[in-house]
């Protein structure tokens, strides 16, 4: 890849993630100020975020590293139509690496061609999000303690969803078993069935959830992206076909893990947050290490 750029979460292989698991261990324990302590990371983020900006930012800053940026591209140049070529050849100049959100799929690609240091993608539109993945990846393996061969149920907006379009082709390697539960309007989109087709990955659809509860190991719930539809009437009838609740967890596996990339709007009940299964806001916490782990890696530099 370009630059050593993280675009698309086929850009790392098995070795590649497994060094990045490895890492975020060691950055669990070591923060390391000294890492990057020269070193000017730019966050540039054309959509909102709180999860990813601010981890990346925490994750900068216990490496030693300092921050600029904008979580707004309206107050950047941007909105006096400025490209992205030029706002990245222009950023570049003042940073050692830039870590961008862009609602256009496809637009980390093309900043990672036309950029002199790397880019790493934190989300482009519907498309990709493998940061997210990494520390999804980082997730399963801690409270897993491995990560082939697990019955992974992902519930909710498959189609728009990037966290779960990043996940599934990573886990591509690790031989799961898919359980897709989504509303018809939201299901998985066929390229994906091609890949696990291909790669003789088991998956099923459903459209009920209760019927997979009881034998998963991770229950990947996702929010309805309101953002990407373009017919809201298709979103107001999507929106609450799946709400996960306490009283539907009686019966699961002693190890199952409730994950979810976050925000959640309705499809974790609040009465799962105090349950030993959640897991969202430690999954949130992992992804500082993941991040501190993937910026090393990007930056060529050795722990
Ligand atoms: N998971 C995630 O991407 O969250 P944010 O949109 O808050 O960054």
């Amino acid at each position: 890849m370009k630059n050593n750029s993280l675009v698309s979460i086929s850009d790392y292989s098995v070795d590649d993630i497994w060094q990045i698991l490895e890492y975020a261990k060691y950055f669990e324990n070591n923060p390391r100020p000294d890492l990057i302590p020269n070193k000017v990371v730019a966050s540039l983020f054309f959509e909102p975020s709180t999860r990813t900006r601010l981890s990346f930012e925490t994750a900068i800053q216990r490496l030693g590293g300092r921050v600029i940026g904008f979580t707004d591209a309206g107050t950047s140049s941007v909105s006096k139509g400025e490209t992205l070529k030029d706002t990245i050849l222009t950023v570049a100049n003042y940073t050692d690496l830039i870590v961008m959100r862009h609602p256009i799929e496809g637009s980390a690609r093309f900043a990672s061609e036309v950029s002199p240091i790397p880019i790493i993608n934190a989300g482009d539109g519907a498309n990709q999000h493998p940061t997210q993945t990494l520390l999804d990846l980082y997730s399963i393996y801690k409270t897993q303690g491995k990560l082939n061969n697990l019955n992974i149920v992902m519930v909710g907006d498959l189609k728009y969803g990037r966290t779960v379009h990043s996940l599934v082709h990573a886990l591509t390697d690790f031989n799961p078993t898919f359980h897709f539960v989504a509303h018809n309007l939201l299901s998985i989109p066929n390229e994906y069935k091609l890949l696990l087709k291909e790669k003789n990955i088991d998956f099923y659809e459903y459209q009920n959830f209760d019927k997979v509860i009881d034998f998963a190991d991770i229950i990947y719930m996702t929010r309805v992206q309101k953002e990407r539809f373009s017919d809201l009437i298709e979103y107001e009838k999507t929106k609450d076909a799946y709400q996960l609740r306490k009283n539907m967890l009686k019966n699961t596996k002693p190890n199952l893990k409730i994950m979810h990339p976050l925000p959640r709007v309705n499809e974790i009940s609040i009465d799962v947050d105090d349950t030993t299964q959640a897991y969202y806001f430690q999954q949130a916490k992992n992804g500082v290490y993941t991040r501190q782990a993937i910026i090393t890696k990007v930056l060529d530099l050795k722990i």
